[in-house]
């Protein structure tokens, strides 16, 4: 058969816990013979290391001589509609210019414009997602009036199709207090009002991971199940034999860490991360320190700027059983055989990863979709336990002492390490070939390919 090429432009706002899961579809992409490149920030552009996938610079309007600060969300994401519509708009004309028309471009939620800049180019558009599908379920009620916000306020428990009885303190907080997170908002509802416009809609989950969801939900939307976008290697899949994301917004102190994981023994190490845009209080900070040495196990945590935050004294009375790093390849440490827990702040991203990997998790969530993650992870998933705050909103060191013996020790620990086996195995089946989500992905590929014969 000859025919040129599709090609798509897989378009990521500029955070890591976006950039990820976008250049990983990227990724996937190509593997399947399309041509493939991603369009981020004039800042980000660097950071990415992704040999098959091409990478090109779009202007959020903060990066033209060098990178400015803006003064909030609502004025950021402004300024990346105007600039960043043009320069995507010349980026397809460049391609064009060159023969490697563009036919497709992905783009990523946060960034709703770019089905605009599709339409009027006459090419198709695709959104994706990086959320779970419950969330999504609830933007897609709020957006068609049968959800209306704040959530909080109206009844203790919101029940809805597909998703197990969420209380309060489950929500996201976009939905419960909405007046906190209102440029975002505004974002995530502009793109589920627009939702019937896309030719895709894409999820980073799987349908096993969500299935009652999709069951209510069949013939309803249309969502698509493509994840989880954790690179093939880690899920066992030899389909491209990719080990890594690609892309790192900060430099991992890796072989320091990996040397002193080398010397614990198997399962015996608490991972502890709260993602990439992490700012977590002292107080919370010495609470978590004081909770992780009165657990007595080895642990490493990932905290940028740890001198000042540490509690004094703290890293000495540790000595070798702990370690503090800045940055580190998080899934090389969530796959190395010492780790034996996850506590997480429950972002989709690492939620995927510490399932994917089969790892136990114990949960310190602070905001947006982490509740909900979390709600998950113990009550539907059981793969975890969540913290409990106090009265002043803090997960004391006597809670997250308990909860990690729960999702670690005796009979609980054991029920939790059963089923975290149990997920993995299907985050790895729907990704092999013949899975769910590499079927959703190979009928999209097919689709873009035939126009092209
Ligand atoms: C945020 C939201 O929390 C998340 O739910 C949303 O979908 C995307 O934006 P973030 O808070 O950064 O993301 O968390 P998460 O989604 O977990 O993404 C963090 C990513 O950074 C993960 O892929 C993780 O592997 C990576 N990471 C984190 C590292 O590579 N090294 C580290 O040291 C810490």
């Amino acid at each position: 058969m000859d025919y040129q090429k599709s090609h798509v432009i897989v378009l990521t706002y500029p955070a890591q816990g976006h950039i990820n899961p976008l250049l990983q579809f990227a990724k996937r992409l190509a593997s399947k013979g399309l041509k493939a490149t991603l369009a981020t920030t004039y800042y980000t552009v660097n950071s990415i290391d992704a040999p098959t996938v091409g990478v090109e610079p779009i202007s959020d309007g903060f990066d033209e001589g060098g990178f400015k600060q803006a003064s909030s969300l609502d004025v950021y994401l402004e300024s990346f509609k105007t600039v960043g519509s043009r320069t995507l708009t010349e980026l397809v004309f460049k391609f064009k210019a060159s023969g490697s028309p563009v036919n497709c471009i992905v783009y990523d939620s946060m960034l709703p414009w770019a089905l605009d800049v599709a339409r009027n180019l006459g090419i198709h558009a695709a959104v994706f997602m990086t959320t779970s599908a419950s969330i999504c379920s609830m933007f897609w009620r709020i957006d068609l009036g049968l959800l209306s916000l704040p959530l909080k306020q109206q009844t203790a428990t919101v029940s809805l199709p597909g998703l197990p009885p969420l209380g309060c303190c489950d929500l996201p907080s976009s939905m419960s207090e909405p007046t906190s997170q209102t440029a975002y908002l505004e974002a995530i509802m502009e793109k589920f009002h627009s939702l019937n416009e896309d030719d895709w809609v894409f999820c980073n989950s799987f349908e096993d991971l969500e299935i009652e969801l999709v069951k209510a939900m069949r013939g309803k939307w249309p969502l698509v199940m493509v994840g989880p976008m954790v690179p093939s290697a880690y899920l066992d899949q030899q389909i491209d034999g990719d080990r890594a994301y690609g892309a790192s917004l900060w430099k991992p102190t890796s072989s320091q860490c990996f040397t002193w994981l080398a010397t614990k023994p198997p399962r015996s190490v608490i991972y502890v991360s709260f993602g990439s845009m992490e700012n977590i209080s002292a107080e919370q900070v010495e609470e978590i320190a004081w909770g992780l040495k009165a657990s007595n196990r080895p642990f490493l945590w990932v905290l940028k700027e740890s001198e000042k935050k540490l509690p004094a004294g703290f890293l000495n009375s540790v000595g070798e059983t702990g370690m503090v790093v800045s940055w580190c390849n998080q899934l090389e440490v969530l796959a190395h055989q010492a780790i034996g827990c996850f506590v997480t702040h429950c972002g989709w991203n690492s939620t995927l990863e510490g399932l994917g990997l089969g790892v136990p998790m114990v949960c310190v969530t602070e905001r947006s979709d982490q509740p909900m993650n979390a709600k998950f992870v113990e009550d539907v998933w059981k793969v975890g336990v969540r913290t409990k705050k106090d009265e002043v909103g803090i997960v004391t060191r006597e809670e997250l002492e308990k909860c990690i013996r729960g999702a670690m020790d005796g009979e609980s620990g054991e029920e939790i390490k059963r089923n975290a086996n149990k997920w993995r195995e299907l985050a790895r089946s729907a990704v092999s070939v013949g899975g769910t989500s590499d079927m959703n992905i190979n009928e999209f590929v097919v689709k873009l390919q035939e126009e092209k014969k």
